[in-house]
């Protein structure tokens, strides 16, 4: 792709970020549609984190997304948050507004619910059932303030940390009751969701016995690496619906890709492959 001297400019910002595969989607997009423009990756150390931030605007970036570790940081330097992005606690997007001023959202709960619909509509009835969420780190609140905003009657949490799930539960809201691991109760349920690391390449197994969750439960692993866990291997096998994780991170992305580059993206199935390819 050839930049003219007006390409608008979009990145993400994180430390490390050479693992990121958003430079890979947000390229892929622009190159599709023909679009003067270019997504870098911006590793930037913590402690550089809020100078490189207020330069984006200075340095004419339409906007960047933020990962780990600058997520919580973001939120208090952007001069405006949007009330989803405060309640989860994270902001991932950066939209530069024409004053100057930046806007922090969060579109991880955009992006695990567009996920989720598009692989299995709502009209299937799952989400009138109660919902098992696993974890209750960075992605669990913005998968379970998606969950309660669909108007999930009851949300069933359960995670290593008790305390940490009781937090979540206080701040985010929602029909939430907290659970234990020994003590989880998958019976009756529309949905069960993975946010743990557990089953991602290179972390512990889940260990999880299914076998009082009803087969047309939809089971959905936020982990898309490896692409099918063996969550979503086990569920399969016994009949269950399943959605893997990796287009939560293309669903999240079309936001961000949108209000930067003023066009609509496509989440198709040769992206998919395309992201996954190194
Ligand atoms: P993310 O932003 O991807 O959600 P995170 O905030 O680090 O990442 O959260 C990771 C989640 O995986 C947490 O729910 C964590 O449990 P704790 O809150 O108790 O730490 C869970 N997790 C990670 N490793 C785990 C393990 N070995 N056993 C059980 N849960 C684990």
């Amino acid at each position: 792709m050839i930049l003219s001297g007006k390409a608008k400019l979009a990145g993400v910002l994180g430390w490390p970020v050479g693992h990121s595969r958003s430079p890979r989607l947000h390229g892929y997009w622009l190159e599709r549609l023909g679009i003067d423009g270019a997504y870098v990756p911006l590793p930037v150390r913590p402690e550089d984190f809020a100078s490189v931030f207020r330069a984006l605007p200075k340095m004419g970036f339409a906007g960047a997304n933020v990962t780990v570790p600058h997520k919580e940081q973001a939120l208090i330097l952007a001069d405006e948050v949007e009330p989803l992005a405060k309640r989860i606690g994270a902001v991932n997007t950066l939209v530069v507004r024409e004053d100057g001023s930046i806007l922090g959202l969060n579109t991880d709960a955009f992006g695990f619910m567009q996920n989720l619909l598009e692989t299995h509509p709502a009209s299937l009835g799952y989400l009138n059932r109660p919902a098992v969420v696993l974890g209750a780190g960075g992605a669990a609140r913005a998968v379970i303030a998606a969950l309660a905003d669909a108007g999930v009657p009851e949300i069933r949490l359960v995670n290593r940390s008790l305390e940490r799930a009781e937090k979540l539960a206080a701040e985010i809201g929602g029909p939430i009751r907290v659970q234990q691991w020994d003590r989880l109760d998958l019976a009756g349920a529309g949905l069960l969701v993975n946010t743990t690391s557990l089953g991602m390449t290179g972390q512990p197994p889940l260990d999880l016995d299914l076998s009082a969750l009803p087969q047309d439960a939809v089971v959905n692993d936020i982990v898309y690496a490896p692409r099918v866990t063996d969550l979503l291997l086990r569920a399969q096998a016994r009949g269950n619906p399943v959605v893997d994780g990796l287009g939560m991170l293309l669903w999240q992305a079309v936001r961000g890709f949108s209000l930067w580059f003023g066009q609509q993206p496509e989440v198709t199935a040769d992206l998919r492959d395309f992201v996954l390819k190194s």
